[in-house]
């Protein structure tokens, strides 16, 4: 018998061992907007009651568009990168305003909003829209690197434009939504970054990094300050 593709291999283990959370229980876009941002620079178990009391208290893209910017950022107290909130509360207007309270579903049309930058346009437009276009977050970035053994630098443009390639690539266009979501989830929970769980790794078979065993020291970061010539050759 053929063996399983690696997208079915990933979805399969995704139905069964995905975190229950509660942004995984709609398709409301504004529900997921709101934990696709809140989720870039910040763990999962953190975001949680933020998102709950965040979208109690600004129940609709029109709540969050009346609210005063003070209101926004003491919900957001705690979670930092302020800028987040602010661009929320901006897009909010935006689209209450310019695109009568509905997202624009065009890619292009939405990158122009505060805040949707590539990453939270693909993540919106393919969760909540199962639109065919493929995320890549930090999760994502180390999954392929691993699978794919890439040893170029991971902070390097070209890079990523490479990673973004294989993963428009994998993409299954039927399903965006469930192996966007998926890959982030091996990432977080499996393909971790200091202690990866290999022998749970639905991938494992696929993994070229587990191959020529370079898990641990994929993906290649160079690192942000050179080391001064004086103090290298002191210590
Ligand atoms: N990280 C950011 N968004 C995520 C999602 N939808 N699922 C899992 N991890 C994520």
């Amino acid at each position: 018998m053929r063996d399983p593709t690696l997208q079915k291999k990933l979805l399969t283990w995704f139905r069964k061992h995905k975190r229950p959370l509660p942004w995984r229980e709609t398709k409301n876009w504004y529900h997921i907007w709101i934990s696709e941002v809140m989720l870039q620079q910040t763990q999962v178990e953190t975001v949680i009651p933020y998102y709950k009391r965040f979208i109690e208290k600004f129940r609709t893209v029109e709540e969050l568009a009346d609210a005063s910017q003070q209101e926004v950022l003491k919900i957001w107290e705690g979670l930092g990168y302020y800028s987040r909130a602010r661009n929320l509360h901006q897009a909010a207007k935006s689209i209450v305003s310019d695109y009568r309270s509905q997202i624009p579903r065009d890619r292009q049309e939405l990158l122009k909003i505060p805040g949707f930058g590539p990453y939270t346009t693909n993540a919106v437009l393919s969760i909540a829209f199962n639109k065919p276009f493929a995320v890549m977050d930090g999760n994502v970035k180390r999954v392929l690197s691993r699978l794919f053994a890439i040893r170029d630098d991971i902070r390097q443009l070209k890079t990523q434009q490479s990673i973004q390639a294989l993963m428009d690539n994998l993409l299954p266009l039927n399903l965006p939504s469930e192996f966007n979501e998926a890959m982030m989830e091996l990432g977080a929970t499996i393909c971790k970054s200091s202690i990866p769980l290999c022998s749970d790794c639905p991938l494992l078979q696929n993994c070229q990094a587990y191959k020529k065993n370079l898990v641990t020291i994929l993906p290649y970061k160079s690192p942000s300050h050179p080391i001064p010539l004086k103090q290298s050759l002191a210590c």
